[in-house]
């Protein structure tokens, strides 16, 4: 992973590069990196600040041989190895928040998307989208998402070298990768448990439907989030928003 890396200044957003050079054949482990993105994406339609210089803005090209429903399995694997890599570079401790956030003290550092290109039985691709809020300090920040948004370096208190961790990511990406094409999901879905803040403890979770509290004792194969509630009854949780109960 990152053998390949195509570096660019400023472009529209890495996930459409990646899309397209994916299509064209890219080889797996393919990475676009970019100092600066001007429409970069988030899930749920949402966009992603993409500020110069101060980001880790990535997306990794991988092409599995696994059937379309296990792709967000490389999103848990992508967020341990980011996990890992950030705890060896700085001293920050993360945490994991289902499905795929990652913050520190409640804030969010890092994003993950994962997007593919796949028929009803095969992927061809999946591409999985970094963004790690490095370098920006709180007033780069736009006023209405300061109180939800953090940095490496606001956390550390100095700078951070981006060029180091997106290396520790890589290496910690591919022996996970190597792992799980060789032995499934088991590693990954263990650490990341483990990484996990939710996990175990008494959450609220909303989704479109309904709002169910109760205990989230864990997460499915397929990374679907089972939550006990009061009842006794396991509810497959496929999209939420969740919080710490208090
Ligand atoms: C989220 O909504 O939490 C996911 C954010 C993912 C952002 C990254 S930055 C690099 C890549 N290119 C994009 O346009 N988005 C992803």
């Amino acid at each position: 992973i990152g053998q390949n890396l195509h570096y660019e200044e400023t472009v529209d957003s890495t996930q459409k590069i990646a899309h397209r050079l994916a299509q064209e054949g890219a080889v797996e482990g393919t990475v676009i990196v970019a100092e600066e993105q001007t429409a970069g994406r988030g899930r749920l339609a949402r966009k992603w600040y993409s500020p110069k210089y101060t980001g880790v803005w990535m997306s990794i090209i991988l092409r599995p041989a696994i059937p379309p429903q296990h792709a967000p399995q490389l999103t848990l694997l992508a967020a341990v190895a980011i996990v890992q890599a950030i705890q060896e570079v700085t001293n920050v401790l993360p945490d994991i928040k289902w499905p795929n956030d990652i913050l520190v003290n409640n804030k969010k550092l890092v994003g993950i998307l994962t997007e593919m290109q796949a028929d009803v039985e095969q992927v061809h691709s999946v591409i999985i989208g970094i963004g790690i809020n490095v370098n920006q300090k709180l007033e780069h920040f736009d006023s209405d998402i300061q109180h939800l948004a953090t940095s490496l370096s606001i956390e550390e208190q100095k700078e951070v070298n981006r060029a180091a961790l997106m290396q520790a990511i890589f290496l910690k990406m591919e022996s996970l990768y190597e792992d799980y094409l060789e032995n499934g999901f088991g590693l990954v879905k263990h650490l990341w448990e483990s990484y996990s803040i939710s996990i175990g403890k008494r959450i609220i979770a909303r989704t479109l439907k309904a709002t169910i509290e109760g205990h989230a004792k864990g997460i499915t194969n397929d990374g679907v989030l089972l939550l006990e509630d009061d009842n006794g009854t396991v509810h497959h949780i496929h999209s939420a928003d969740i919080e710490l109960s208090s």
